[in-house]
């Protein structure tokens, strides 16, 4: 799960209104069958979801930049009006529950069944990805990483003759440098590509978790190290 990254469905948008973005998170939501089985024109496998916030308090005095349309189209608000289509826009009255309950649950329970899923939010600064992934540190309003965690854990409660094993790594992708969250060293990180095609994050750290209270301690971690790396 990621909280930034690009794709190539949001360059359209993303070259016409790089300056217009602030009030939209970008998700995209891939579901891989078997290794390698997902290409990027697999639509079936890949959704594009806007989720549109409200304003936020220093925004107050800005004017509106989009409108929601309804459930998959938002227009850019001014002269040129232009439509953006996607396979869903969340607007500013939907919950991240009610987005989790539509868009990332099935991917998790899929994911239970042994196909990959890949959840990520992009969007500009202020967009709302770590609000939206992560929630907005009041327990009633939590985001989608910890919903996944319970998620995750409340169906391995239902397969008891199962064995998993969970293992949590956390890296962050910035400037063009992959950084550990969760190594105390501040070391970076290569990306490698096997002769498959597809990319490592060589040595990331990778931490087994019992718990859903441990899996969110480590995240606390690596946000923790996210925020000391920004201000220091
Ligand atoms: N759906 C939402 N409803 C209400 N407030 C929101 C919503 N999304 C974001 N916010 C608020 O908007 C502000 C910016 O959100 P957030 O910090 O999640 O942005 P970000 O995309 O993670 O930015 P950055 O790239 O700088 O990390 C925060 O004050 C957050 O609480
Ligand atoms: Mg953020």
């Amino acid at each position: 799960m990621y909280d930034r990254g690009a794709s190539e469905f949001d360059f359209e948008i993303g070259c016409c209104v790089t300056n217009r973005l602030q009030e939209l998170v970008i998700l995209c939501v891939f579901k891989f069958n078997q290794r390698n089985a997902c290409k990027m024109t697999d639509n079936d496998n890949i959704q594009v979801c806007i989720r549109m916030r409200r304003k936020i308090p220093r925004e107050e005095n800005s004017e509106n930049l989009w409108m929601v349309e309804n459930a998959s189209q938002i227009t850019e608000i001014g002269p040129n009006h232009r439509p953006f289509v996607f396979d869903r826009v969340f607007g500013e009255s939907d919950s991240t529950e009610h987005i989790y309950n539509e868009l990332i649950a099935p991917v998790i329970h899929k994911a239970m069944e042994g196909i990959n899923g890949t959840i990520f939010a992009y969007g500009q600064t202020s967009s709302g990805k770590t609000y939206t992934m992560l929630g907005s540190g009041d327990r009633n309003c939590q985001g989608i990483i910890p919903m996944c965690i319970d998620h995750i854990y409340s169906e391995i409660e239902m397969i008891p003759n199962r064995a998993f094993l969970l293992k949590v790594s956390y890296f962050e992708i910035y400037n063009d440098r992959v950084t550990d969250l969760l190594s105390l060293e501040d070391r970076n990180l290569d990306l490698l590509e096997d002769e498959n095609g597809d990319i490592h994050v060589s040595n990331c750290t990778e931490e087994i978790v019992n718990s859903p209270a441990v899996a969110m301690n480590l995240m606390k971690k690596g946000e923790a190290k996210r925020r000391f790396k920004r201000h220091r």
